[in-house]
């Protein structure tokens, strides 16, 4: 979490690290603040809250210099307040941090058995105070290696120093960090997608990098302080980024973007010719693969839960899911012949990202299915799967979850495929249905309507649940988690068939229930256990392509959706859960793009 920006240059650069640090949102967005170098002086502005406030700041009391360092915060040591805000500065060095120092509590006790006083509640502010005493016998690299070598937990960072007003050094260890390069003008920045309004040429630091940048020139040195060279890389041309068009918010216009999404990420993998599905590369043997391990955190990890279910059904493979979280601390036996597949839309995430790392120390296969192609999670993996949706604002994801599962579907099926473990002809007509998924997706995105009617029972309940079986559970528990990201309403999704065995006493007059049924080997049974809960007076939503009135009845709506494939089911009854989350949210006044405590970016643990 957190971003970052530093800009060089031969011109004030106030203007562009503000819109840098509104593209670097998506990270966090309790507060922000800036520092330029100007006339000797470091200029500090920061603030709680938005961006928007900061340049509101800028507005009455510019920021002059040409060179200047920024930052949006995610809390995690302090309350989101001016103080806390970076960058955090002294008379003469000024610091913005991703990532959590975690020895900073023995730093700062030792700094203030020294009689330095500390500003803020942050972990941050120990790497100022270390910095403004070795500045005073070391040079800003050398100061900087010497702080570095103290801190233990994972950064990036950006610094600026008081005497130095053409120089800013960045610095990475476990937190992303790229460089950027453009004429009388160089830059450090969080992400890529921060950077690219103003460059397509970046390098990335990896763990233990240092850069020294000037408006002319920049270097890199390894942990050694050695000097060493960065491959520069020339960014793809995203023509739709960040602009929301006519839509109210990022998360509706990526609602309603995923039938296009689908259809881009369809065209790249699927070669309708000949009904095959086109992996490029395929760096192991399908037939050898003994067992399939899918890590991921929040909405990916509920894609490895579908996918599981589709890996299952057209392989003869063993698969677990493992959240990332829980997956890098355990007593794992890795295997040789194990496939790991790590899904995240950021490729930044850093449990994620720590449980690859886990894996490639172990030396076994891994392989990556992202949205942004130069993440840290792209980079270090094996293999990587694409999933080509474009950048994804809103902090809740939508139509990168729907492109993990897509990515996901074809990758089981070709997997089968490859092993003998289903027919041709099988596969085929699955590659023929899903061809026609786009399409469908638009006609599950007319249940709009009747979603803004459901969404009115929520507003005064206490809480939600939502059931399904089979592929549908996965669908459940992400159903819950986008309502209660989005709405901070109590939601909980279960298995159907588990209800009896307790959530069933949380079952109480008008509590409303989503049930998402649709017609597959599963749909009687989960209909018998949405009766038990009709029972007990749950007003219940049912989700389902069946026709069959008989099972509407006593039910308060039905959303029906078209029928394609059982195996697809997910990606359909995805949509109007997705839109149920966005309009409780929307009669609740909620902030839809950036939920309240949340980022998109969860770059510490
Ligand atoms: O970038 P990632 O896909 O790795 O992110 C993982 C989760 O943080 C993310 O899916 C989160 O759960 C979403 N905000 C849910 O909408």
């Amino acid at each position: 979490m957190c971003g970052i920006i530093g800009i060089a240059s031969n011109k004030p650069v106030s203007t562009n690290i503000i819109n840098s640090l509104k593209k670097l949102e998506y990270r966090g967005y309790d507060s922000a603040g800036l520092a330029t170098i100007n006339e000797n002086q470091i200029n500090e502005k920061k603030c709680s809250g938005r961006v928007e406030y900061l340049e509101k700041i800028l507005f009455k009391t510019p920021a002059m210099g040409n060179l200047g360092i920024g930052h949006v915060r995610w809390a995690t040591h302090g309350v989101p307040n001016e103080a806390n805000a970076h960058p955090h500065s002294s008379e003469i060095v000024s610091v913005v941090h991703n990532g959590i120092i975690e020895n900073s509590k023995i730093l700062k006790h030792e700094l203030e058995k020294k009689g330095k006083i500390f500003k803020s509640q942050t972990d941050t502010e120990v790497i100022t105070l270390l910095l403004t005493d070795e500045l005073k016998i070391k040079t800003p690299l050398n100061a900087v290696h010497d702080t570095l070598i103290k801190l233990e937990g994972s950064f990036a960072l950006g610094i600026i120093f008081k005497e130095y007003d053409d120089m800013i050094i960045g610095a990475r260890r476990g937190s992303p960090l790229a460089v950027g390069y453009s004429k009388d003008e160089n830059y450090i920045g969080s992400d890529s997608y921060a950077l690219k309004s103003m460059t397509n040429k970046i390098s990335y630091l990896d763990d233990g990098d240092i850069c020294v940048l000037t408006k002319d020139k920049v270097e890199f040195y390894d942990l050694s302080k050695n000097k060493i060279n960065k491959k520069v890389l020339t960014l793809s041309d995203d023509k739709n980024i960040a602009d929301k068009g006519d839509y109210k918010n990022f998360m509706i216009k990526e609602i309603f973007e995923q039938p296009i999404t689908a259809k881009n990420c369809i065209n790249e993998y699927i070669d309708k010719s000949r009904e095959d599905i086109n992996f490029y590369n395929i760096p192991f043997d399908a037939k050898k693969i003994n067992k399939i391990i899918l890590i991921g955190c929040g909405t990916a990890y509920h894609s490895c839960l579908v996918a599981k279910y589709w890996f299952e059904e057209f392989t003869s493979i063993e698969v677990e899911t493992d959240i990332a979280s829980e997956f890098r601390y355990r007593k794992i036996r890795f295997n040789k012949n194990n496939l790991y597949i790590f899904v995240s839309q950021s490729g930044e995430t850093a449990d994620t990202s720590a449980a690859l790392d886990l894996c490639k120390k172990n030396k076994v296969k891994t392989c990556s299915v992202v949205n942004v192609v130069e993440s840290t999670i792209a980079r270090n993996s094996d293999w990587v799967l694409p999933i080509h949706a474009g950048p994804e604002i809103g902090v809740a994801s939508t139509k990168a979850f729907i492109g993990q599962m897509l990515l996901l579907y074809m990758f089981s099926l070709k997997m089968g495929y490859l092993r003998g473990d289903i027919e041709k002809e099988d596969y085929q007509k699955k590659i023929s249905n899903l061809i026609k998924l786009p399409d469908i997706l638009i006609e599950c995105l007319k249940t709009e309507d009747k979603i803004q009617l459901v969404a009115k029972d929520f507003l005064n309940s206490k809480g939600s649940m939502f059931l399904g079986r089979g592929f549908s559970f996965p669908i459940a528990l992400e159903g819950a988690l986008k309502l209660k990201e989005l709405s901070y309403l109590h939601a909980e999704g279960y298995p159907a068939g588990e209800m009896k065995h307790g959530p069933l006493a949380l079952i109480e007059n008008g509590l409303p229930v989503i049930v998402i049924s649709p017609h597959d080997k599963y749909f009687h049974k989960t209909i018998s256990n949405m009766q038990e809960v009709i029972a007990r007076g749950g007003k219940i939503l049912l989700i389902t392509d069946s026709n069959d009135n008989v099972i509407s009845e006593n039910v308060r709506f039905t959303i029906n959706l078209p029928y394609l494939e059982k195996s697809l089911s997910p990606f359909l009854s995805a949509m109007p859960l997705q839109l149920l989350a966005y309009h409780v949210a929307l009669l609740k006044k909620r902030d839809i793009d950036k939920p309240r405590n949340l980022a998109k970016s969860v770059t510490v643990e």
